[in-house]
């Protein structure tokens, strides 16, 4: 294959998402971790099911970051998951240092690819992979919105019986607690949801979207979610490969766009073979504005505590 993707972290979610782009086709894959024999054993693993499962991709696990080198895309799921009880602020000290680490890295041995952040808390770590890698902001993004619209969308088609593939939905703002679902802008084959489901089900659909991934940790008890997130990494990487201009929210770099300034937080972007190629500006009501606003402050204080 000509085209190379590195994920970083080989635990459920990095696994999980080498799995999901061998079975894409669409580049080989290097799966890095410290820990020594995981990620070669489970490369090897997912190479061998090549034959049967119809893929040519190879899966090579490594333990040494110069393997990197060549890579178009990183993919970085590296860091603690949650224990439940646990916000993802919570994991802000642990995983601030894995990503200086992992960053270095990528400037040294990739320093043209995209990185498609994935570790939390994600709209802290997006922004911290920028700063120490100093990549263009096209090029760093984080993939929570994706992640947090696809549960939305399964929640609508499980309360319709509707095919999961005719939903659409918005989820903007952070990757935490203060995300903001925006049901205005959610529809089923172009049908807003308003139509079709009542106000107060919306309102706990929003509500258990917001609180998505939480509730895989309580059923879990032992890490987070990770089949899901890993399949929205993998729709990004795709758009990126494919030059699919495909709007999405994701974690991007705002300066000024809906009155916030130097942070990442949940947006629709457009997202192409330049990465983030646009940020696209809603027009929000009051309350909408006031909640993705709110939730950028949240993350504010939180880089402060980073030292930004
Ligand atoms: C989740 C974690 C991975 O939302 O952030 O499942």
């Amino acid at each position: 294959m000509n085209k190379k993707v590195a994920v970083i972290g080989a635990g459920n979610v990095g696994a999980t998402c080498a799995m999901y782009l061998a079975e894409a086709n669409i580049a080989d894959i290097v799966l890095v971790d410290i820990a020594e024999g995981i990620p070669q054993g489970k490369g090897l693993d997912l190479t061998q099911a090549g034959p049967v499962r119809g893929y040519n991709a190879m899966v090579n696990g490594t333990n040494d970051f110069k393997d990197i080198e060549g890579a178009n895309i990183i993919i970085v799921t590296a860091g603690m998951p949650r224990k439940p009880g646990m916000s993802r602020e919570d994991l802000l000290t642990a995983n601030a240092d894995i990503t200086k680490s992992v960053a270095e890295n990528i400037k040294k041995y990739a320093p043209d690819s995209f990185v498609v952040m994935v570790a939390n808390p994600l709209d802290l770590m997006t922004y911290h992979m920028q700063k120490i890698t100093g990549f263009p902001t096209n090029r760093v993004f984080g993939q929570a919105g994706v992640l947090d619209s696809i549960r939305f969308r399964a929640f609508i088609a499980m309360e319709l019986n509707i095919a999961m593939t005719d939903t659409q939905a918005m989820v903007l703002g952070g990757h935490g607690d203060t995300m903001v679902p925006i049901p205005r802008y959610t529809t089923v084959a172009g049908i807003p949801i308003s139509e079709l489901i009542s106000a107060e089900r919306i309102k706990a659909i929003c509500e258990r979207t917001a609180a998505g991934g939480g509730e895989i940790v309580k059923l879990l008890k032992t890490g987070s979610a990770y089949y899901a997130p890993a399949a929205a990494s993998v729709d990004m990487c795709k758009a990126v490969f494919n030059d699919e201009k495909k709007l999405l929210p994701a974690s991007a770099h705002l300066t000024g766009q809906y009155g916030i300034d130097d942070i990442y937080i949940g947006v629709p972007i457009v997202l192409g073979a330049g990465g983030v190629e646009k940020i696209i500006e809603l027009t929000l009501e009051d309350g909408e504005l006031k909640a993705l606003q709110g939730s950028a402050a949240t993350y504010k204080k939180h880089l402060s505590e980073l030292g930004y």
